[in-house]
C-alpha cells in the first residue's frame, strides 16, 4: 500500500515528512515524493523513483525544501509503472491543487474521459492525477471552497482513498478526505499531522483523531476541523495511542502474516473491482477481448509454490466453466522439458513477486515459442509484469510475510474472473448464470471475513495438536487444490511435516502411513464429491487417524465422522478454495506461533526466489 504523511506547524516540514515516510517503508513502495510550501509561496514538488534515500539526497535530507506546511508519499504502484513521473505528489493541470493518495480509484478511466472533454491533459498513468484534476475542475465549475470541491469529487469517485491535498490559494492549510484507506490525524501544540499509519507520527504526538469513511478535514497549525460528506462541520473525539511503533506497523497484530491474513477480504475485493463493476467482467485492459477469448484453444498455467497451487485450482474452475483445456506446470520443470505449446495457446504465469527465476524463465520459453502470455502479478513493473504480453495485476498491496496469504487469495480471485468471463464469452454459460457467478464473486470478500471469525477455535486446536509428527490434508477435485496450499502453509512456517493427497489416491499406498493419532485434515466442500471424500475420511478414522473435517455450512452429517469440524460459508463449489484456505492459513500460523517460531520469517525461505 502507499504511505501518506502531512505536516502543518512551526518547524521545517520536509525533514519531518521524510522521517515520517521512513516509518511507513514497511508498507512497501517503489517511489516517493514531497510537496512543501513556505507561507504564501509556491508549492514546491520533488519526486524520485526508488528508495527514500534517493529523495533525501535529491532534497539534501529535506533541507532544500523550505516551508512549514507539506505532504509526502511513498508509492506502491497500482496504476502505472514505478517512475518519477508516476510518483506522488501529483499536481493539477493549472497547478492549483497538489495531492498525495493511498488507495485505488476504480472509475478513473471514465473520470479521465470526462476531464479530457474539458480540455484536461495528463502527464502520468496514475489514477491519482485524475483525482487531483477532478478536484480542480470542481473548484472552477462550481466556484467551490476546497471542502466543497473535495466532497463533490468524493461523490464522483468510486474506490478507496486517503487523500492529503494542498490548494495554491489556501496557504497554511492541508485538506484531507478518506474512504476505506487508512488515515490517522495527530495534533500537538502548534502542529498537526496526518499519516496512513501511526508509526509516522508517534514521535511527535500520541494524541490522535480517527477520520471515518466519507469524512473530510482541514489541518491548521495545531488544530483540525472535521466535516461530513455534506460539508457540515462535525466534532470528533481525541484519543491517545498506547501501543509502540513496531506494533503499529503490524496494525496491532503480532505478525505481518496475521495482518495480511485479515487483509484478504480487501485484497480480493480490490482485485475483483479492478475488472468487475458488479455487472460485467471486463478484460479489455488486459487485452483479452471477446475475439481473443474465443481464439484460445488451450491454456498452460506455469508457476511455483503457492502460485502453482492457484494454478491447480484454476485448472478445475476454468475447465469446468469454459471447457478450455488447461494444463498446470511447475515452472522449474516446464522450463527444462522442451514443452510443446500449440497454436492459439495462452500461457498464464502466476507470480506474487513477478521476479521468481523459474517462473520468469518459463515465461521467456513461452515467448521464445511465439505463444501469447499473460502474467498474474502483484508487483507493478516487476520483470514478469514487464515481459509478459499482458498483465492482470492483483491488488493485494505489498506482502511482507514470506508465506503468502492475501496475494494467493487475490490470485485466486483473478483466475475466477478469467474463468467466468471465458465461459460467458464462449457461450458455455448464459447471461443469467454469468450474473449469478458475478454476484457470488462479489459476495466472497464478506464470506472470507466470516471464515476468519473461526480464529479462536483454530487457535485452541493448534495448541492441542501442535506436536504432530505428520499431518495429511486430503480432498478431491477443487478440495485437493485447497489441500496443496494448506499443506504448504503448515510446512513452511511451523516446520511440521505435512502432505496433501488426493483423497481417492490414499488407498494406493499412503494410507499405510496413517496410524493412531495421525492428524488428517479432510476437506470436503464439493457437493457432488462429498460422500466419496467422507468415505475416504472414514477409512482414515478406522486406522486411528485423528480427523478434522472442513466443509460448508449445511453438511452437518460430517460431525458423525470427524473429531473436529471447521465450517465455511456456503458458496458456489468453484469458489470454495477462497473460503477454506484462510482457515488453513490460521491453522499453520497458530501451529508456528505455538512452537515459538516467527511465521513472518521462516528458516531457509525468501519472499521471492530470484535464483534457480
Ligand atoms: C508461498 O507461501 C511461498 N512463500 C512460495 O511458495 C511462493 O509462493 C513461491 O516462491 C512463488 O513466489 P511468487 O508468487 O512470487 O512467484
Amino acid at each position: 500500500m502507499c504511505g501518506i504523511v502531512a505536516y502543518n506547524g512551526q518547524k521545517q516540514a520536509a525533514p519531518i515528512l521524510l522521517e515520517g515516510l521512513e516509518k511507513l517503508e514497511y508498507r512497501g513502495y517503489d517511489s516517493a515524493g514531497l510537496a512543501v510550501r513556505d507561507g504564501e509561496g509556491d508549492i514546491e514538488v520533488v519526486r524520485a523513483k526508488g528508495r527514500l534515500k534517493v529523495l533525501a539526497e535529491k532534497t539534501n535530507e529535506g533541507k532544500s525544501l523550505k516551508g512549514d506546511c507539506g505532504i509526502g508519499h511513498t508509492r506502491w504502484a497500482t496504476h502505472g509503472e514505478p517512475s518519477e513521473n508516476n510518483a506522488h505528489p501529483h499536481e493539477s493541470l493549472h497547478a492549483e491543487v497538489v495531492a498525495v493518495h493511498n488507495g485505488i480509484i476504480e472509475n478513473y478511466q471514465e473520470i479521465r474521459s470526462k476531464l479530457e472533454r474539458h480540455q484536461y491533459t495528463f502527464y502520468s498513468q496514475t489514477d491519482t492525477e485524475i483525482a487531483v484534476n477532478l478536484i480542480e475542475y470542481y473548484r472552477h465549475k462550481y466556484d467551490e471552497t476546497p471542502i466543497g470541491a473535495l466532497r463533490r469529487a468524493m461523490m464522483r469517485i468510486r474506490g478507496s482513498y486517503a487523500l492529503a491535498v494542498l490548494f495554491k490559494d489556501r496557504p497554511g492549510e492541508i485538506y484531507l478526505a478518506r474512504k476505506d484507506s487508512p488515515m490517522i490525524i495527530g495534533v500537538t501544540e502548534g502542529e498537526s499531522f496526518a499519516a496512513s499509519d501511526a508509526p509516522a507520527i508517534l514521535k511527535h504526538t500520541r494524541h490522535v483523531y480517527y477520520i471515518d469513511n466519507m469524512e473530510l478535514a482541514c489541518l491548521s497549525k495545531g488544530g483540525v476541523t472535521f466535516y461530513n460528506i455534506d460539508g457540515e462541520q462535525i466534532e470528533k473525539e481525541i484519543t491517545e495511542i498506547t501501543w509502540d511503533a513496531e506494533a503499529a506497523e503490524k496494525g496491532g497484530y503480532e505478525h505481518f502474516m496475521m495482518k495480511e491474513i485479515f487483509e484478504q477480504p480487501k485484497a480480493v475485493e480490490d482485485t475483483l473491482h479492478s475488472v468487475c463493476d458488479g455487472q460485467e467482467i471486463d478484460l479489455k485492459d488486459i487485452h483479452l477481448d471477446e475475439e481473443e477469448i474465443r481464439s484460445i484453444a488451450h491454456i498452460t498455467i506455469v508457476a511455483c509454490g503457492s502460485a502453482y497451487h492457484v494454478g491447480v485450482a484454476a485448472q478445475y474452475v476454468i475447465e469446468d466453466l469454459s471447457r478450455i483445456p488447461v494444463r498446470v506446470e511447475l515452472a522449474s520443470e516446464f522450463r527444462y522439458r522442451n514443452p510443446i505449446l500449440g497454436e492459439n495457446e495462452l500461457v498464464i504465469v502466476i507470480s506474487q513477486s513477478g521476479e521468481t527465476a523459474d517462473s520468469l524463465a518459463a515465461l521467456r520459453e513461452a515467448k521464445r515459442q511465439g505463444v501469447k502470455t499473460l502474467g498474474i502479478v502483484n508487483v507493478v513493473g516487476s520483470s514478469i509484469a514487464r515481459e509478459a504480453d499482458n498483465v492482470f495485476y492483483t491488488l493485494a498491496g505489498p506482502e511482507i510475510a514470506v508465506a503468502t496469504t492475501k496475494a494467493y487469495s487475490a490470485q485466486l480471485m483473478a483466475v475466477y474472473c478469467l474463468a467466468v468471463r471465458f465461459a460467458y464469452v464462449r457461450g458455455k454459460i448464459n447471461k443469467e448464470e454469468y450474473k449469478k457467478y458475478i454476484d457470488e464473486l462479489s459476495a466472497l470478500p464478506e464470506k472470507i471475513s466470516k471464515s476468519l471469525e473461526d480464529k479462536e477455535r483454530l487457535q485452541w486446536f493448534a495448541a492441542k495438536f501442535g506436536n504432530n509428527r505428520d499431518i495429511f490434508y486430503i480432498g478431491r477435485g477443487m478440495d485437493y487444490a485447497t489441500c496443496l496450499e494448506g499443506s504448504l502453509k503448515m510446512k513452511e512456517i511451523s516446520y511440521l511435516h505435512s502432505e496433501a493427497y488426493a483423497a481417492g489416491e490414499l488407498k494406493h499406498g499412503t494410507i499405510s502411513l496413517v496410524e493412531k493419532g495421525t492428524l488428517v485434515i479432510g476437506v470436503s466442500t464439493q457437493n457432488e464429491l462429498y460422500e466419496k471424500t467422507l468415505s475416504n475420511m472414514i477409512e482414515v478414522k478406522s486406522r486411528g487417524g485423528y480427523l478434522v473435517g472442513i466443509t460448508s455450512y449445511g453438511h452437518y452429517s460430517i460431525e458423525d465422522t470427524v473429531d473436529f469440524t471447521i465450517y465455511i460459508p456456503r458458496t458456489d463449489s468453484h469458489f470454495t478454495t477462497l473460503l477454506t484456505v484462510p482457515s488453513l492459513q490460521l491453522l499453520g500460523y497458530y501451529m508456528s506461533v505455538n512452537k515459538g517460531l516467527n511465521p513472518d520469517k521462516p528458516r531457509n525461505l525468501a519472499k521471492s526466489v530470484t535464483v534457480e
